[in-house]
Parts: C-alpha cells; sequence; structure tokens
C-alpha cells in the first residue's frame, strides 16, 4: 500500500499538470500531494485515512454533501440505459428535456429556455456569444462591449477570463481583452471613502458604472455581468440598495444583465436564485455547480423571454445557430441534475441553507468578530468569510507577502476543517454542503477559532 501510494506520489508529481497550482513547487514536492478517496456527508477522507470536514464543498459545488447513492444510482443507470447521445439539430434525451422543465420551473419569472454546458466557463462563453448574435440579429453591431466588476469571478477561459477581475487570472495571459470592461467592486469593508454608509456606496458604485456607460457611449455598451455575492473576489454580499441601483441605470441605457449564479443558483443563499434574493432581473443567469452538486460536469445558461424572442428571430434571419458543444446537454450529466434537484426538494436543503447559514455566520460573529485582526465577519446563506487585518482601527491590511491567508487555511485544516484561503487579500472563506447541521457549523467555528488563534496570537 505504502509503495503503491509513493509510486502514486512520483506520478502526480511527474505526470499530472494540476489547475491553479504552482507548477515548479509541485514538481519539487514542495507543495502537498493529497489524494481524496472518499466522502459521506460534509467529510471527505484522503488515501492516508484522514478525515476533514469540507466547509467549502469541493469548489461551492457539493451542495447536497458527498456519498449520496441516490446521485450515484441514477448516472449508473443512464448509462446502461443511454450513456450519449447529441443535443444537435432538435435531437435530444428525455433527462435533459425533464432537467431543462425542472430548471425553468425553479427560476425567476420571465425565464424561457435553458442551454447546456459543461462548466460555468464555458457557460459564460455562450453568454457573451448570446449578447453579441442578439445585437447582431437587432441590427445594432456596435453594441457589443460587456462590463463586469473588479473582483468578479466568471472563469479562466480567454473571454471568460477578461470577464474575470482578479489579477491572476490576467497577469500573464494577455487579459483582459476587449471589448471587457470592469467597473468598481461592490465591496463595502474595502470603500475608498469609510465615511460612506452602505446605501451610498451602492449608490457610488451605480455612478461610477453610469460614467462609463457615458464616457463608452451606451450604444457600445450591451451587457453587464455579475455574481449576486461575489465569489472567488473574497465572498462579498453587496451593500444595501446595490442591486436595485445597478438594475435602474442598466434599465436607462437598454443593457442586459448576466447574472452569474454558478455559485448562488439552487439555493446556496437560502434563496433557490440569488436573483430573487436581491431582486435582480437578469436576461441570462449562469448555472452550474449547485446544479449537480458537482456529481457530474454540467453548466447552463437560462435565457429570459425577452433574448429568446431576439434569438429566434436570428435564426429566421441567419438559419441553425452556430454554437454547441459535443457533450452539451450530455445524458449522464442532466440524468445527475435531476436526482441532485429531487433531493435538494426532498431534503429542504434551501430552507437549511438560510437558517443554518443564519446560525453559521452568528455563530463565527460572536467567536471571532471581536479579534484585533478580524477586519470584517461577513456572508449570506451558507457563503460566508473573515476578513483578517493587521489594524482594525486604521483598516491596514496585512502585507501579502506575509500570506496571512494562506496560513489560516493550513492551521485550519489542523483543526481538520477546510476553508479557503481566497486569492486576493488575507480572507479565510466558507461555503459548506447546503447539508450542514447547527452541530457541524459549530465544528467549523470551533477551528476557525483555533486557527486564528493559533497564527495570530495578539
Ligand atoms: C461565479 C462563477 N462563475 C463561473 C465560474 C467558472 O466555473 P468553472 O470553474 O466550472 O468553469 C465559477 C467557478 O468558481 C464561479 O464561481
Amino acid at each position: 500500500m505504502l509503495e503503491r501510494s509513493n509510486e502514486l506520489e512520483a506520478w502526480d508529481r511527474d505526470h499530472f499538470f494540476h489547475p491553479s497550482t504552482h507548477m515548479a513547487a509541485h514538481a519539487r514536492g514542495e507543495t502537498p500531494n493529497r489524494v481524496i478517496a472518499g466522502g459521506e456527508g460534509v467529510y471527505i477522507t484522503d488515501a492516508a485515512g484522514k478525515r476533514s470536514l469540507d466547509a467549502f464543498a469541493g469548489l461551492y459545488c457539493v451542495n447536497v454533501g458527498y456519498g449520496r447513492r441516490e446521485i450515484a444510482d441514477a448516472i449508473a443507470e443512464q448509462a446502461h440505459q443511454l450513456a450519449y447521445y447529441h443535443a444537435y439539430v432538435g435531437h435530444g434525451s428525455e433527462p435533459s428535456i425533464r432537467l431543462a422543465r425542472m430548471i425553468i420551473d425553479r427560476a425567476p419569472a420571465g425565464m424561457s429556455r435553458v442551454y447546456f454546458g459543461l462548466s460555468g466557463s464555458d457557460a459564460n462563453e455562450t453568454n457573451i456569444k448570446l449578447v453579441w448574435y442578439y445585437n447582431n440579429v437587432l441590427g445594432r453591431p456596435e453594441k457589443k462591449k460587456i462590463i463586469s466588476r473588479w473582483r468578479g469571478y466568471h472563469g479562466s477561459g480567454v473571454m471568460t477570463g477578461s470577464l474575470t477581475g482578479l489579477e491572476l487570472f490576467h497577469h500573464a495571459f494577455d487579459l483582459p481583452r476587449a471589448p471587457i470592461l470592469h467597473t468598481e467592486a461592490p465591496y463595502y469593508f474595502r470603500r475608498a471613502d469609510r465615511s460612506q454608509t452602505e446605501e451610498e456606496f451602492s449608490q457610488h458604485c451605480a455612478d461610477k458604472l453610469e460614467e462609463m456607460i457615458l464616457a463608452e457611449g451606451p450604444e457600445t455598451v450591451a451587457a453587464f455581468i455579475g455574481e449576486p455575492v461575489l465569489g472567488t473576489g473574497g465572498i462579498v454580499p453587496p451593500p444595501a440598495g446595490y442591486w436595485q441601483k445597478i438594475q435602474a441605470v442598466l434599465d436607462r441605457y437598454d443593457i442586459l444583465l448576466i447574472a452569474d449564479e454558478v455559485i448562488t443558483g439552487f439555493g446556496r443563499l437560502g434563496s433557490m436564485f440569488g436573483s430573487e434574493h436581491y431582486g435582480m432581473k437578469p436576461d441570462l443567469i449562469t448555472i452550474a455547480k449547485g446544479l449537480t452538486s458537482a456529481y457530474a460536469p454540467l453548466s447552463g445558461v437560462i435565457v429570459g423571454e425577452r433574448m429568446w424572442k431576439g434569438l429566434e428571430k436570428g435564426s429566421d434571419a441567419l438559419g441553425a445557430i452556430g454554437h454547441g458543444w459535443t457533450y452539451s446537454a450530455h445524458p449522464l450529466c442532466t440524468a445527475a441534475g435531476i436526482a441532485n434537484l429531487e433531493l435538494i426538494d426532498k431534503l429542504g436543503l434551501v430552507a437549511n441553507a438560510g437558517e443554518t447559514g443564519k446560525y453559521f455566520l452568528d455563530g463565527l460573529k460572536a467567536a471571532l468578530a471581536d479579534h484585533p485582526n478580524v477586519g470584517e465577519v461577513r456572508g449570506e446563506g451558507l457563503m460566508a468569510a473573515i476578513e483578517f487585518v493587521e489594524d482594525k482601527d486604521d483598516r491596514v491590511f496585512f502585507d501579502p507577502a506575509r500570506k496571512v491567508g494562506p496560513a489560516l487555511a493550513a492551521a485550519l485544516l489542523k483543526q481538520g476543517v477546510i476553508g479557503r484561503a481566497m486569492p486576493q487579500g488575507d480572507i479565510l472563506g466558507f461555503a459548506p454542503p447546503l447539508c450542514l447541521t447547527q452541530e457541524e457549523a459549530d465544528i467549523i467555528i470551533a477551528a476557525a477559532k483555533a486557527a486564528v488563534d493559533e497564527v495570530l496570537t495578539v
């Protein structure tokens, strides 16, 4: 067993190109090579037998928790029945049709069709193409720019990496590409003018957006994309009134709204969709992670009525749409999606995310908000973050070279809990499975407190 695992580690270091990993350090053996072998509920077990409470649900995606037989069985049954057929020129499979219907039943009012992809990144690529196609069909070929936000995360392809507003995903990749622009992040804790109230800061963000639209020319701006709650950019719920004020600006200049609900879709905020939670009125909604709880790779674009009418008009004028992937609406993945959504309903996980999320956030605040290096404890539903600062009163951030966030995540892991050091800032993020219980929330809180006490002794 030991020999075999040594061999596996050697193969991993020599041949496996890991995403989001320091390539050279990994090849040299300086970064962990942790092989995950199993999972049950909110726990995962690695090949060495170590069990950890996964308070990040993989990458905010294993929403129903690990080891759900219902989903595994649905995939197996579909594989026996029909492992694959494509969805081009009107073809399909029963689970794909059924899942499209289930998504529309759960989506905010006014949504019409679902296009299936495999990842959040490819779904956002689809969004960009649909927005451009739509404006070409409407005879306004100059209306093509897409405004995203600094600290937004929308994927890591060429165009979706451009939408993403994080340095790590741009640097040395020659991104962002035109015609993508970035406006102010709705990050109240990091606002430049600390005298602003939340509402004032929201107005400031809306004003900045409007300024950008006017400077670029409204006739050139096609769409605005945003996550209801900033995810990878720091787990930041929007300040009060933000989405209402943004929506008003978009309406004024006939600009489409893409709600990227890859994290928030299907319950994470305690509502089925973040768009409902914040009163957003999207034309397109990106979905992925929680759609199958990552039991199979599946994403989607939910297209609203207004856009769908334009797209139909386009194919009457131009013929079949030149867009599709071999694996669009893959039957194994859509079968997983059906079983997953049924499980979410059966277990009441949307309500649990709201209730246990509140319990969790209150507990984190009680345990840590008064710590001199804790600048903010924030969250919504089952998304939460602790942001660390060197000086609380003057809001002085740590020098990034000190890597306080990664040190805290490592100390948390020693306590048996997985959190995530968010990539920009010293922020410890949590997004546990939606089946989290209060007892499990208490374990995470106690581990977070112990990790902070270890790394930031005062
Ligand atoms: C909001 C959001 N959009 C898009 C993506 C990209 O999804 P994927 O990694 O499946 O390409 C992510 C991934 O974390 C995300 O959080």
